[in-house]
């Protein structure tokens, strides 16, 4: 009996919780806003933020090189200027400043890849062809352009 009245009050609940999307579509021709992708979303499960919002510094040169190598090796899933994308986090984020994952962390990241373990975008796998010596310069453009955005 209990059960059958419940589900009575689901069914009820999503006949009129459906009633209220119809209802409150747009007429046709109105301006509907852009619908913000997750990479956009900036939840806690899928961190991204829109390249533009970040601040650019002034890069030193061994950064502008590392930029180079990180939109070759790294910006398809970390993005733009490291905003994110749904394929992985942006790298602009307090959780990867230096004194939580420093210089370290970051060859380990790209030699050895890693088990997904703060996000749900997936393992990151080891990137194919990076060297130390092209680690080097990514890890001073992402510090460079932490610092720009108050990641410390
Ligand atoms: C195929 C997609 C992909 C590519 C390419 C990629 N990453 Fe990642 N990366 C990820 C994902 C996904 C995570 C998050 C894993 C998790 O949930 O903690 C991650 C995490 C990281 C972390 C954090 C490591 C840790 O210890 O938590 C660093 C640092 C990092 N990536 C650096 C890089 C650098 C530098 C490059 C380029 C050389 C790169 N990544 C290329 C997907 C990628």
């Amino acid at each position: 009996m209990a059960s059958k009245f419940l589900i009575g009050t689901v069914i009820t609940g999503l006949v009129l919780a459906g009633g209220f999307v119809w209802l409150s579509q747009p007429p046709a021709g109105a301006q509907v806003a852009p619908v913000v992708s997750g990479m956009h979303g900036g939840t806690d499960t899928q961190p991204g933020l829109n390249p533009d919002d970040i601040v650019l510094p002034v890069l030193s040169a061994t950064a502008e090189q590392g930029k180079a190598d990180f939109d070759k090796g790294c910006a398809v899933c970390h993005g733009v200027n490291a905003a994110g994308t749904e394929r992985g986090p942006t790298l602009i984020h307090s959780l990867y400043r230096p004194g939580h994952h420093p210089d370290g962390s970051f060859y380990r990241a790209a030699l050895q890849g890693v088990v997904a373990h703060h996000w749900r975008f997936g393992n990151m796998p080891p990137v194919p062809g990076i060297t130390e010596a092209e680690l080097g310069p990514i890890i001073v453009y992402l510090r460079e352009l932490q610092q720009a955005n108050g990641v410390n």
